[in-house]
């Protein structure tokens, strides 16, 4: 066979690239159940650079000339160490404090015995200036005092709230850390709670996880896209009194992977969609499997293999656009013992939507913030990393993304046309920019036929579902029960804020079509439910299937940027199935 010229897109992350991508032969690439690599390379241009023609190197001229900076992420060393908290040595020593560890006796003093004797060795400093600065301790609240001659150069108290208990506050806890270091550019923090109450071994653990990641994903910031940016400068944490051993280790190391991958996910979803093309996501699918080779198989297929898979609905939503569709598979699969479940995750990967002929118009349509529409295929490539990192036993985990972009042209589709899917069901497309649940049709059809037992996919589906629950909560539509109660303990354990949904099977009244088997929208009513109902279609049924719509948290629209947001439960749920 002639050797495949490939030609490499832009780098998304730090990696470095190879320089030539004909080392794409892993492992088990020959093991996969359907080897498909293939390229175009006829969409790729020699590219002018420096002043020099790159001719050979294929170098592909993104629209725009845009290239992110190859920005290493800073690696935070985390380690758990038992020591007196006044003897600690460093930049901010940061306590963690409940609105009921704030309060004091008649004589102003501190209750909580920490608080007490570090506010002893501080001269009272720390009880007066809580009174004079009104800190109470509330969520978000922080107060930072320099100690000039201790061991820690400032003491900082960050508020939890009334009782923090679970993962998300936890998490904003690290996050709120991470904000006070930046402010006294510290480059190394000690943390502990004021009250570490009478938890269990499992939730310390979980505890000290949560606040890992939080610290790690508050540092970071996306400059790759900045001509001129600053590094942070935070280089350490301490985790003090959550105990040391292997097992807190272990922990530490967890959250450290799946915070990294996190971070890919954020810079998938932030990258603009003139760099980040189909092609390119695939690229980046592609270095996971080449990357973690002894876990991963990778297949992409073109427009042409998708077509002899039948793939109609997928590839006409792919139809109007010049950069052309990927369709993006990874299997993992344990370095060895047997498996027990077959799962897959499915993600909605536009990396650009439009809205087709049904433009995205007006005010409040977010046109400008579409590159966002590939945040489910972020989640599942995101989860893919952490997986090949973790390299969990005893699951088989499918990544799958049916990778295109919406566009308007003589060649896409038209409002009224009919697709056929690959199981053979027609669609009348009474709107294009109902495009996502068109391309996850053809996606789960061929989950399904990969054998896995349960799906999760993740899309950022609908505006209906950023009405129904706000900006930060997902919607979760499953028949399964059983998948439910997984996927919420997952996302109760990573902080990650989901709400059930009833898939109403009577709306499905609103679908139906005239000419064909169903039409592709329903109307405004309920319209993240019947979008739902319409990807139910194309699920086995003895499948344990479900739908979270991200259209709401995929996006922090204060802070402008990606949330990696579903990454982390779904490698929660993933090891839950470990065995
Ligand atoms: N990608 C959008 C959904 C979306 C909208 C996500 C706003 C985040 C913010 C999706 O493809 C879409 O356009 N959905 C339509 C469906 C409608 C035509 C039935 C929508 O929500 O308006
Ligand atoms: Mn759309
Ligand atoms: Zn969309």
């Amino acid at each position: 066979m002639a050797a495949i010229a490939v030609s490499l897109a832009t780098s998304l992350t730090s990696a470095v690239v190879p320089s030539s991508l004909t080392s794409f032969v892993f492992n088990k690439l020959n093991s996969a159940p359907c080897l498909r690599f293939t390229f175009s390379v006829s969409r790729f241009s020699s590219y002018r650079g420096g002043g020099k023609l790159m001719a050979h190197s294929l170098v592909r001229a993104t629209l725009g000339l845009t290239q992110p900076a190859n920005i290493d992420v800073p690696k935070i060393a985390l380690s758990a160490k038992e020591i007196d908290v006044a003897e600690w040595k460093g930049d901010i020593l940061a306590v963690g404090v409940t609105e009921k560890d704030m309060t004091k006796d008649d004589s102003k003093r501190f209750e909580n015995s920490l608080l007490k004797n570090l506010d002893a060795k501080l001269g009272g400093h720390l009880s007066e200036a809580s009174s004079e600065e009104d800190f109470t301790g509330k969520p978000g609240q922080s107060l930072v005092l320099r100690v000039p001659g201790h061991g820690a150069k400032r003491i900082g108290l960050i508020g939890l709230g009334k009782s923090a208990t679970n993962a998300y506050a936890f998490r904003n806890f690290g996050e709120a850390i991470a904000a006070a270091a930046k402010n006294a550019q510290a480059s190394n923090v000690g943390i502990v709670l004021a009250s570490s109450g009478s938890t269990s071994n499992e939730s310390k653990l979980n505890i000290a996880s949560a606040i890992a990641s939080g610290t790690v994903l508050g540092t970071y910031e996306d400059n790759r896209y900045k001509s001129d940016s600053k590094k942070p400068v935070l280089k350490s944490v301490d985790i003090l009194g959550f105990g040391t051993g292997p097992e807190l280790d272990k922990k530490l190391k967890y959250a450290e992977d799946v915070s990294s991958a996190v971070i890919f996910g954020k810079e998938l979803v932030n990258s603009p969609a003139n760099v980040l093309t189909p092609a390119v996501l695939a690229e980046e699918a592609t270095k996971i499997a080449s990357t973690y080779s002894d876990v991963f198989s990778a297949t992409i297929l073109n427009a042409e293999q998708c077509k002899e898979l039948k793939m109609g609905s997928y590839l006409g939503v792919a139809a109007a656009s010049d950069n052309p569709p990927h369709f993006i598979h990874l299997c993992y699969k344990p370095p060895s013992g047997p498996i027990k479940a077959k799962l897959a995750l499915v993600g909605k990967g536009l990396t650009f939507d439009s809205g087709g002929y049904n433009i995205k118009t007006g005010p409040g349509c977010s046109i400008e913030l579409m590159k966002f529409d590939m945040g489910g295929s972020a989640a599942v490539l995101g989860a893919a990393k952490a997986i090949g990192q973790v390299k969990p036993p005893g699951v088989e985990v499918h990544f799958i993304v049916a990778a295109c972009e919406n566009m308007i042209s003589g060649t896409g589709m038209r409002p009224g046309d009919i697709l056929t899917a690959s199981n053979g069901k027609t669609i009348e497309v009474n709107n294009t920019d109902a495009e996502g649940r068109l391309t996850l049709a053809d996606a789960l059809i061929y989950a399904c036929n990969q054998g896995a037992e349960k799906i999760i996919d993740l899309a950022t589906l609908t505006g209906a579902c950023v009405v129904a629950l706000g900006p930060s909560i997902a919607g979760v539509f499953t028949p399964s029960d059983e998948l439910a109660n997984e996927v919420f303990s997952a996302a109760e354990a990573s902080g990650e804020k989901l709400w059930r949904m009833p898939l109403e099977e009577s709306y499905w009244e609103s679908m139906k079509s005239g000419v064909a088997d169903m039409v592709n929208t329903g109307g405004r009513p309920g319209g993240a439910i019947t979008a739902a109902l319409f990807l139910k279609q194309f699920v086995d049924e003895k499948v344990q299937w479900m739908h979270i719509d991200i259209a709401g948290p995929v996006w922090n629209e204060k802070k402008r940027t990606a949330t990696g947001f579903g990454i982390q439960t779904l490698v929660e749920w993933v090891r839950q199935h470990s065995s």
